[in-house]
């Protein structure tokens, strides 16, 4: 689908919505709809007034617009803009502020008149606040009011930064920060301390008055909050929801944004799973049974017809005839993801009667032991996500190789180097001269509590990452001789948001894949990190396997994805679950430990507490449970995984 036409809305839905494969795809049909707005204008020689925003959502949909006016002679001549917000207070040229943002993805690239670029201003005095505020809805009305808003959502909710508690009436005020959004925005900051804690925003009113309004999501972590604006009631405590006031807006989402809509999630409360092009696979099934057991608060075996008709159901009763059947596909379903033998059972050990390895693909499920290639985007995430899994592997005789995807020097702070200098600078390993001015770098950290710019501390931050990544692995017993260390030049663009993924980075995985010829590769599926290094690791494994697929190794290979330390898989999406015992999990835990850097003070926790060693625990354990309650057996912990063949993950994923 290229352009932006809504779906048929569904009685769950209170605002028109529009779902595209990727965001990719879905960033060029909004451009390509306002591009039409903008030559549509040309033509009748008047100006459009475009509503802008900021953030990771709309870098895609301008790109593109450069890219128009690059190729195919775009003219922004007449076009006047008005962004929603600014933080506060922040100088323009601060390389966070919206103003910077914008040159960067837009203004400087296009033939816009500097005087028609409007924002809100960061560093306008605080007495004059108020006036600049009200002097920007002037001026928006003067233009003639906004024709095209372009909105992002943030998790708390808000769109502009109107959050939690903005009226319907408000109007460009200074607002602010909802402690959520101030923690997603701290990765570009540098930390939650250097975070503005106001902004001045466009007002909720300023927004709805726009004649056109098309509100952006991508990626799983917005799925939740995307549901709740399009589904629940309005209310000022999730300001999106007033967008269903609004009678021309339209959410356009990608798949994984549009994950929680019920339309997807549980479509057979919408009706008739034909009725919406749909069947009864395995999967739906799976997902319907584990949905009702939850919400009867009933284990799996004991759903009742009753419980499937009072529950909407009654066409899944009628496939498989009654209760008892269904329950049985259901259980049996769930059970077969279970297995302590992720890489398959050693032939020469199994015995008859044995328990089969069951989620295992026939073509590679034979072939003992395997070589195995678990992919970690930074250098903590193996153990973290399935450091149970891991050590089960290496156990079992597998050939585990493990690949750090980037440094993760991002996120060793300068206390972490500083010690790591202290120990050089008293131990006498280095000569005289670097002694000193080691001793000079520590005197100015003693000082200051920064490290003075030099070029090799980043390196440096990346050693110490690898140290500790090459200490944990020693704990899961893999021997550093198996250890890759990629170092993926995406990760050191100047800024988060300049990272993309270039050829390099794909030759360097796919090289790696060529030696390794892995039968089962473990990587992270895990798009939320807050920074997207998971999803651009996921996409440069992506590429190397498009490359690679005429390999022999390629056809037997199978790919598990597992979740990273900010969210599991919900149960009906798992195909492998491994069950670990206590002692595994202590033995997990030690090997978290030795990343000491991420331990208590890690730079980019996102908007959780926890330490990752708590998370990946509560998180384990937590899954256990769910088992248990589906009325499966009781483990202490899981670590889950979902399974692609990989020609199938490059049919179906979408980066
Ligand atoms: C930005 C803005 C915000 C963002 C929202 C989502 O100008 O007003 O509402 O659209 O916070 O941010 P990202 O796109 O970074 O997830």
């Amino acid at each position: 689908m290229n352009t932006l036409t809504p779906l048929v809305r569904c009685s769950h839905e209170h605002v028109s919505l529009a779902v595209f494969a990727s965001s990719a795809a879905a960033s060029l049909a909004v451009a390509r709809e306002v591009a039409g707005l903008i030559r549509q204008r040309q033509q009748e020689h008047r100006t459009v007034v475009l509503g802008l925003a900021t953030g990771s959502t709309p870098i895609a949909f301008y790109s593109e617009l450069v890219r128009l006016h690059r190729e195919e002679k775009l003219s922004f001549a007449n076009v006047v803009t008005f962004n929603l917000d600014e933080y506060y207070p922040l100088p323009p040229d601060h390389p966070q502020s919206y103003r910077h943002f914008m040159r960067t993805h837009l203004f400087d690239h296009v033939d816009i008149a500097p005087e028609n670029v409007n924002l809100p201003s960061g560093s306008v005095p605080q007495a004059e606040i108020d006036a600049h505020c009200r002097a920007y809805e002037e001026k928006i009305r003067a233009a003639g009011g906004i024709d095209f808003q372009i909105l992002g959502i943030g998790r708390t909710g808000h769109i502009g930064f109107n959050e939690p508690g903005s009226p319907p009436h408000s109007r460009t005020r200074l607002v602010t920060l909802d402690p959520l959004t101030r923690r997603d925005a701290s990765g570009d900051f540098g930390g939650e301390e250097h975070t503005p804690r106001y902004a001045l925003s466009m007002g909720v009113r300023t927004i709805l008055e726009a004649r056109r309004v098309v509100l952006m999501a991508w990626g799983q972590h917005k799925a939740g909050i995307v549901r709740t604006a399009m589904e629940h009631e309005v209310t000022a405590q999730v300001t999106a929801s007033f967008l269903q006031q609004h009678e021309n807006a339209l959410f356009v989402l990608d798949h994984a944004a549009a994950g929680a809509l019920t339309r997807f999630r549980t479509p057979w409360l919408i009706g008739p799973l034909e009725d919406q092009g749909l069947a009864w696979d395995e999967r739906m099934t799976r997902r319907a049974i584990l949905w009702l057991s939850r919400s009867r608060k009933k284990v799996i075996l004991k759903l009742t017809d009753d419980d499937y008709n009072e529950a909407g159901l009654q066409d899944l009763l009628r496939v498989h005839g009654s209760a008892y059947e269904a329950n049985r596909v259901g259980f049996y379903q769930l059970q077969h993801t279970i297995t302590g033998w992720p890489g398959g059972r050693d032939p020469r050990r199994t015995q008859p009667g044995d328990a089969p390895a069951r989620p295992l693909r026939a073509a590679s499920a034979g072939v003992f032991p395997k070589r195995v290639l678990i992919l970690s985007p930074h250098p903590d995430d193996d153990v973290i996500s399935m450091g149970g899994t891991l050590c089960r592997l290496v156990e079992h005789g597998h050939e585990v190789h493990i690949a750090y995807q980037v440094s993760g020097s991002n996120a060793v702070s300068d206390e972490s180097l500083w010690r790591a200098l202290v120990f050089v600078r008293d131990s006498g390993l280095a000569d005289a001269a670097t002694t000193a001015q080691i001793a000079a770098w520590c005197a100015a950290f003693e000082a200051t509590g920064a490290l003075p710019p030099a070029a090799d501390f980043k390196r440096w931050k990346g050693f110490v990452r690898r140290q500790e990544a090459i200490a944990a692995a020693r704990v899961c017993g893999v021997s550093p001789a198996r250890l890759h260390f990629l170092d993926l030049p995406f990760y050191d663009a100047v800024t988060v948001r300049h990272r993309r993924l270039g050829d390099k980075d794909v030759e360097l995985m796919g090289q790696l894949l060529g030696e390794v010829r892995p039968h089962l590769i473990y990587a992270a599926g895990d798009l939320d990190d807050p920074h997207g290094t998971h999803r651009i690791c996921l996409h440069a494994l992506r590429e190397a396997l498009a490359r690679r697929a005429q390999e022999p190794w390629f056809a037997e290979a199978e790919l598990w994805l597992y979740r990273g330390a900010w969210a599991e898989w919900e149960v009906d999406e798992i195909d492998l679950a491994v069950p670990l015992s206590p002692q595994e999990v202590l033995r997990r835990r030690r090997a978290i430990f030795r990343h000491e850097t991420q331990k208590d003070l890690a730079l980019f926790a996102g908007d959780d507490r926890r330490e990752f060693w708590q998370r990946t625990e509560d998180r384990s354990r937590r899954l256990a449970e769910s088992y248990n309650t589906l009325g499966l057996a009781e483990y202490e912990a899981i670590e889950a995984f979902k399974r692609y063949a990989p020609d199938e993950f490059l049919r179906h994923v979408q980066l």
